[in-house]
C-alpha cells in the first residue's frame, strides 16, 4: 500500500449525477483490477471515502467512476481542475483471472471495477459485457468501455428505455442457459449481487463479486466494513469474493 496525493485532472459528466473524475496519482500504477483506493482530503468531509479503481491511464492518472450519493461523493462532482486530494491504496484484494468466456455484469457505478479488469485482461477475447441502470440516464460507460468487436455488450434499464428491458440477471441468464459463459465477475448494488450469485449456484458457474460495504480506515483497522451476509470484512477479506458453487 502506498499513500500520496491525488491531483485533480478532470471532472467529467457522465449522467445527472456521476462524474469521471481524473486525478494524477502515480503512487497508484500497480493496482490490479478489483482493487480500490480511499479518497481522503475531499473539502470540508472528515473521513476518506472508498473508490474503486476504473483506469490507470498512461502518465500516473487514474480513472474514478463518481456518483454522488451523499455530502463525500457529491463534494467529488464538483471539485476544481488542480484540487489536490490525498489517499492510500491499491486495497484489498483482486479478481481472479484464468476463465475462457466470463460475462463481466456491473449495475450502476459497479462497472467501474469491471472497466478496468475488462481494459487490463478481457478486451477483444470474446466476452460479454452487461451494464444496468434504473433507466438512460445511467451512468453508462459504455463510451469508455471502447468493446472491441470480438466483444459483446448488453445494456439493460429498468423501464426498458436503454437496451434490454429488465435486470442484468435478464440476459445474465439467458446466456448461462446455452452455456455461453464459464464464469461470471460483477459488482453492483447487494440485491444485484445476491441475484448474480444465486444464478452462478443454480447453473454451477465460477462467481466473483466485488463487495461494497461503509469504511473508516480501508485497512482491517476499524472493523466498520464488516459484512454479515458473507461473514467477511470487505477492506481487507475482499472487496472481490469468489463464490463457492
Ligand atoms: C470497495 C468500494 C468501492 C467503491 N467504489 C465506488 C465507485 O467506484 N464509485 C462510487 O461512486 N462509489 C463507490 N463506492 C461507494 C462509495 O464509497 C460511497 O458511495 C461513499 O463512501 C458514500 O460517501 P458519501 O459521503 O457520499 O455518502 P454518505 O453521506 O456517507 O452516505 C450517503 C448514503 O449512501 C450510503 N452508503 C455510503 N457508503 C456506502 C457504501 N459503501 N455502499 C452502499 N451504500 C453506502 C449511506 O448509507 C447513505 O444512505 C465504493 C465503496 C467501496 C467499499
Ligand atoms: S474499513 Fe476499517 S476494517 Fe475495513
Amino acid at each position: 500500500m502506498e499513500m500520496g496525493n491525488l491531483v485533480v485532472t478532470g471532472v467529467e459528466p457522465l449522467s445527472r449525477d456521476a462524474i469521471i473524475l481524473q486525478t494524477h496519482a502515480p503512487w497508484l500504477g500497480g493496482a490490479k483490477p478489483g482493487q480500490f483506493g480511499m479518497l481522503g482530503g475531499i473539502p470540508g468531509v472528515l473521513l476518506a471515502r472508498p473508490m474503486s479503481i476504473m483506469e490507470l491511464r498512461p502518465e500516473g492518472n487514474v480513472a474514478w467512476q463518481v456518483r454522488g450519493v451523499g455530502k463525500g461523493t457529491r463534494t467529488l462532482l464538483d471539485l476544481d481542475l488542480g484540487t489536490e486530494l490525498h489517499g492510500w491504496g491499491p486495497l484489498g484484494n483482486s479478481f481472479q483471472l484464468g476463465c475462457t468466456h466470463p460475462v463481466l455484469v456491473g449495475g450502476g457505478v459497479g462497472m467501474a471495477p469491471l472497466h478496468f479488469l475488462y481494459q487490463e485482461h478481457y478486451r477483444g477475447k470474446g466476452v460479454t459485457l452487461i451494464e444496468g441502470n434504473k433507466d438512460r440516464g445511467g451512468p453508462f460507460l459504455e463510451a469508455w468501455l471502447d468493446v472491441d468487436e470480438a466483444d459483446r455488450y448488453l445494456s439493460t434499464t429498468e423501464d426498458g428505455s436503454k437496451g434490454m428491458k429488465g435486470l442484468v440477471t435478464v440476459p445474465l441468464e439467458a446466456l448461462l442457459e446455452v452455456g455461453q459463459c464459464d464464469a461470471v465477475f460483477a459488482c453492483g448494488p447487494d440485491p444485484m449481487l445476491k441475484a448474480v450469485e444465486s444464478l452462478a449456484l443454480k447453473y454451477g458457474v465460477s462467481c466473483q463479486v466485488a463487495l461494497e460495504a461503509r469504511m473508516a480506515c480501508g485497512v482491517g483497522g476499524c472493523r466498520g466494513c464488516w459484512d454479515p451476509r458473507h461473514k467477511m470484512m470487505v477492506c481487507c477479506d475482499g472487496p472481490v469474493l469468489e463464490i463457492q458453487v
